[in-house]
């Protein structure tokens, strides 16, 4: 079997100091899926390339393909080589001798005899019990509590072990429970890293910077001075392919549960007492505890629903969810399923008090994009015609940056003319680095061993605790989800939600 290399790994790019490099094998459950191939491998190269993987530390894909090694290298080199514009043909060689492949299954019961693969692994992790060890479930979420327990049998748990869980993690409060029980049987909270990568971005954590490192906003960031808030979470894209899945998540669990109710906690947070993990997270579980409960009539009235129907996005003609190209044909459940969802959330506490939090989020939208807005009330009194209320935007795709719209006056003579123009941080553009991908972050902190942006088991079942009634009572309504055009935003509901209260959602293009 080759060897890593021993070669020092490269110095970060752009000058910054080296980073610590861990030595720890990682074993990726689902290590030849989509979310490996897309997300993670190319991650874990980045991250091997700024220096933070030790010379001997290893990535072993598991999988039921009968891959050897070899198989996996070329099926890594062919699939994601080409997305990564990486010149540095001596660290992708590195990269790719870190790679082995392990064919194994998990068992089929709790006593059923172990798969011959898990003796390779047993193996091949021998002797390293003191490297950091993570295993990383990239595999259907009914296979994490199997793969958790067969880890164990094999003896492979070690108290250094940690174990990343990938989302959705379960379809309820009940399934959520059930897999933390499972897995929560095996490794100790410490040990265990609940991924939601929306937390990895930059934007959100410069929200926490921009909230709690300077003073302006905090007088401000409360129900006095904002008159709501809006999240989004955009994709133009639908789910071809993808109905086993989809018909039984939909935009609610997959997006809002999790992406969009985290963006929430960070955005209403009360300040931590401490940049802590945490201290942190006990501020968001607050606010997830704080939410006002949404169900029966209310639901009606402060959530919608909605699919895509035939339309045209980027120019293009594009079928309905219904008639999406895939090998699994439509059922009832494909009916009812949304690929939109909007609800108008309240954070009942003396900060939030009467400031609506709009969430919504969509496929087939008419681009993708995803951000905070801050929506500030109006000046009290206007001595010039025409303003528009201030609003803080944090862009979190694409182009991950901040812009607050402020007044300003229009250049010329005659009469002051007011225009909303925007005062905008690219990233990028000012810290002149690549701005990493998510994963690529939390991958770093999953090795040091920082849970920070990571969700502890009763955040994520607040979460649920607070989505179930609102699912509960769609399935109980038995209608159908209301029908809106591919490239459009979303149905005419989703607009009324607002509507009602004389708002919009905001849709401006922004630099
Ligand atoms: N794809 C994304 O963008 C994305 C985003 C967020 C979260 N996720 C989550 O990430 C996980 C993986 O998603 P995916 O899209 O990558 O799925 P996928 O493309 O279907 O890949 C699943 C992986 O798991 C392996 N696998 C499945 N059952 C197994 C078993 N019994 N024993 C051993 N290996 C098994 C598959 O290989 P074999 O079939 O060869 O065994 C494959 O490597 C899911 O929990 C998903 O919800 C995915």
């Amino acid at each position: 079997m080759p060897q890593p290399s021993s070669a020092p790994p490269a110095a970060p790019p752009d000058g910054r100091e080296r980073p610590v490099a861990h030595a720890a094998d990682l074993v990726v459950f689902g290590g030849t899926g989509d979310l490996s191939m897309r997300k993670l491998l190319p991650a874990l190269y980045h991250c091997d390339r700024d220096g933070r993987l030790a010379p001997d530390a290893r990535i072993i894909a598991v999988s039921r393909g009968g891959l050897d090694d070899a198989d996996f290298r070329g099926k890594v080199d062919a699939e994601v080589r080409p997305g990564l514009h990486a010149g540095d043909a001596a660290g992708w060689d590195r990269f790719l001798r870190r790679l082995h492949h392990v064919c194994a299954d998990v068992p089929a019961g709790r006593d059923a005899p172990a798969h011959p693969g898990w003796g390779r692994l047993t193996r091949m992790l021998a002797g390293r019990e003191d490297t950091g060890r993570v295993f990383y479930l990239a595999s259907p979420p009914m296979t994490f509590g199997p793969f958790c327990r067969a880890a164990d049998r094999a003896g492979l748990v070690t108290p250094r072990s940690r174990v990343v869980l990938e989302k959705p993690l379960g379809r309820d409060l009940a399934g959520a429970r059930h897999i933390n029980d499972e897995v929560g049987a095996i490794f100790g909270e410490h040990q265990i890293f609940r991924i939601d990568h929306y937390l990895g971005k930059e934007t959100v954590q410069n929200l926490l910077v921009l909230r709690f490192a300077n003073a302006f906003l905090e007088p401000i960031w409360n129900s006095l001075w904002i008159d709501h808030v809006q999240i989004t979470a955009a994709e133009s894209v639908g789910t071809p392919g993808r109905r086993g899945y989809y018909d039984h998540a939909g935009a609610l669990r997959d997006m809002v549960q999790n992406h969009l109710l985290q963006l929430l906690c960070l955005v209403a947070m009360e300040p931590p007492s401490r940049n802590d993990r945490e201290a942190i997270r006990d501020e968001k579980l607050k606010v997830l505890q704080s939410l006002r409960p949404i169900s029966g009539t209310e639901a009606a009235r402060f959530t919608v629903r909605g699919q895509y129907i035939a339309g045209r996005v980027d120019g293009r003609a594009v079928p309905g969810y219904l008639d999406e190209p895939d090998d699994t044909p439509p059922t009832d459940a494909s009916r009812h399923v949304e690929t939109f969802a909007a609800i108008r959330a309240e954070v009942k506490n003396w900060r939030w008090a009467g400031v609506p939090f709009y969430l919504r989020t969509g496929k087939r939208m008419p681009d993708r994009r995803s951000e905070i807005v801050v929506q500030f009330k109006d000046v009290p009194h206007s001595i010039f015609s025409g303003g528009v209320p201030n609003r803080l935007v944090l862009r979190l795709q694409p182009g991950e940056g901040i812009h607050l719209l402020i007044m300003a006056k229009e250049p010329g003579a005659g009469e002051v003319v007011p225009r909303p123009v925007p005062l905008s941080l690219s990233f990028a553009d000012t810290f002149h680095a690549r701005v990493p991908d998510a994963y690529e972050r939390l991958l770093a902190d999953v090795l040091a061993g920082d849970p920070t942006l990571f969700m502890r088991r009763d955040e994520v079942e607040a979460a649920w605790g607070w989505i179930d009634p609102i699912v509960a009572t769609w399935e109980s309504a038995g209608d159908l989800p209301e029908p809106y055009a591919a490239g459009t935003g979303g149905p005419v509901a989703a607009h009324e939600l607002l509507g009602r209260s004389g708002r919009a959602w905001h849709e401006e293009d922004l630099p």
